[in-house]
């Protein structure tokens, strides 16, 4: 069996950091945790170690996280025994409609799930994401353009959503240095009556 190139990496990653406690929650996850429902099912895509999906958890959420390492998703089971995991390509996801009530997804991106979350989240449901903006090549150049978002990318792709919060630009990583990224904070609307048809983020 070929075991798949990003799973590979990412658990070479993970078994590096084994010994190393889980990173804290995103900033941004712990700035609008407050105004995230205390109950239901959330989803954490591309969870990592757990710690965003724990916050949920501790908030009263339901959790379950999809991560293609499996290193990263027994990490987080272990830790958090009431998260509910499961190891798969979400490049291969199909997510079910009207499920869930919150759904995160920090450093990593896939537009193609995009239009996805709308579906997915029932109406009022929230969609907490940021990644790294391509500005961040001017720090480190060697990094995989496809991975970074092209400036006011998630403003316009989700246009359509209840925005809270919208930020473009450096903020402090967990790792000590800068990070130039993207946030936004939204809710799926209760009525798409005003929408517009074009929008990418549906
Ligand atoms: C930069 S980490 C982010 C982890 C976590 N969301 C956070 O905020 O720290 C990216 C995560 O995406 C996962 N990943 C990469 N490709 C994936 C794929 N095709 N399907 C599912 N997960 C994937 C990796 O295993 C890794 O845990």
């Amino acid at each position: 069996m070929t075991l798949n190139p990003d799973a590979q990496r990412w658990n070479a990653r993970y078994l590096r950091q084994a010994a190393g406690p889980a990173e804290p929650p995103r900033q941004l996850l712990q700035d609008v945790a407050h105004r995230l429902p205390a109950s239901g099912l959330a989803l954490d895509v591309a969870m990592g170690r757990g710690s965003n999906a724990a916050l949920l958890l501790e908030r009263g959420l339901r959790v379950i996280g999809f991560d293609i390492s499996w290193v990263a998703a027994r990490y987080a089971k272990a830790r958090w025994p009431a998260l509910n995991v499961a190891v798969l390509d979400l490049t291969q996801a199909v997510l079910p409609s009207d499920t869930f009530d919150v759904i995160l997804n920090f450093y990593y991106l896939d537009r193609a799930l995009w239009p996805q979350y709308w579906r997915a989240l029932k109406p009022g449901g929230w969609l907490v994401i940021e990644t790294m903006t391509r500005d961040m090549l001017r720090l480190k150049p060697d990094l995989n353009p496809s991975y970074l978002l092209e400036p006011g990318e998630l403003r316009t792709a989700f246009a359509d959503w209840d925005v809270f919060l919208e930020y473009e630009g450096w903020c402090a990583s967990q790792d000590g240095q800068r990070s130039a990224v993207s946030q936004l904070a939204a809710c799926r609307p209760h009525t798409a009556a005003f929408a517009s048809l074009a929008g990418g983020g549906r």
